[in-house]
């Protein structure tokens, strides 16, 4: 089992069902499908082990531009995620928000997402956030927006504007920075994934794609975690 200390905030980007899906020989849409067990399997785990947060990178502005059948294919899997694991991700006392631009998600789905949300919205177990829609540059003009406006409305005086002002104008409001990211199959990019809340995160790149990400794997990334010498800019003692 993992040592302490556990990371308090996991982010993770779920990478490589299409390779994997090729290297199987199969759809790309039974790649994701494989996916959507693996995320299944971490979020009960990080719930189990008492991790606080849980940010999955599951669907980015830029994959809007991928093949009509693919993004269908992922808008399917979302709609029957979020209706088949409701009840139980609420059992679990999992507390869901959506990052991202819900609008601008299909009605059905967008429909699913406030639903979650609503439902789970007071749990005190595991905070569950899935980015969906979502894009880190976005995300940060979305809040400079926020903050315009209330300086316009004189709700807040421009030099009131710090870095904890920026963090509550974020989708990630109350949450704690991200402490680890892992990013699965080899590539090592942020790809525009919480540009803000990554800035003192350690990061972990299993070579592993998605679908093959073992629980096994998991524990080893939070045990190199557990190993990490942060010092957040500062010097030890
Ligand atoms: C990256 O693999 C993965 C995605 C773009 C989507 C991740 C989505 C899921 C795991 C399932 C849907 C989410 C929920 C919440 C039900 P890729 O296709 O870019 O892999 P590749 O780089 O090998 O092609």
């Amino acid at each position: 089992m993992t040592n302490p200390p556990l990371p308090r905030h996991v982010a993770i980007i779920m990478d490589g069902n299409g390779r994997w899906a090729k290297q199987h020989k199969i759809r790309i849409a039974l790649g994701h499908r494989q996916g959507v067990e693996t995320l299944r399997a971490i979020i009960r785990e990080s719930s189990d082990l008492g991790i606080e947060a849980l940010s999955l990178y599951a669907f980015s502005t830029e994959n809007w531009r991928r093949s009509p059948d693919e993004v269908e294919a992922l808008m399917g899997l979302l709609l029957e995620f979020f209706t088949s694991e409701i009840d139980e991700l609420d059992q679990k006392n999992v507390c869901i928000r959506i990052l991202g631009d819900k609008e601008g998600m299909p009605e059905k789905q967008r429909e699913a997402l406030y639903n979650a949300e609503a439902r789970t919205g007071k749990n005190t177990g595991l905070k569950l956030n899935i980015a969906l829609n979502y894009g880190g540059r976005a995300e940060l003009v979305r809040a400079a927006r926020i903050l315009a406006e209330k300086a316009v409305r004189g709700e807040i005086r421009p030099d009131e504007i710090d870095e904890a002002a920026l963090a509550d104008a974020l989708y990630t409001k109350g949450l704690p920075d991200v402490d680890l990211l892992i990013r699965t199959s080899g590539e090592m990019r942020l790809s525009n994934f919480l540009l803000f809340q990554c800035a003192y995160a350690e990061f972990e790149f299993p070579e592993t794609l998605w679908p093959d990400f073992s629980l096994e794997d998991y524990h080893k990334a939070l045990e190199t975690f557990a190993s990490r010498d942060r010092r957040f800019g500062g010097r030890k003692a």
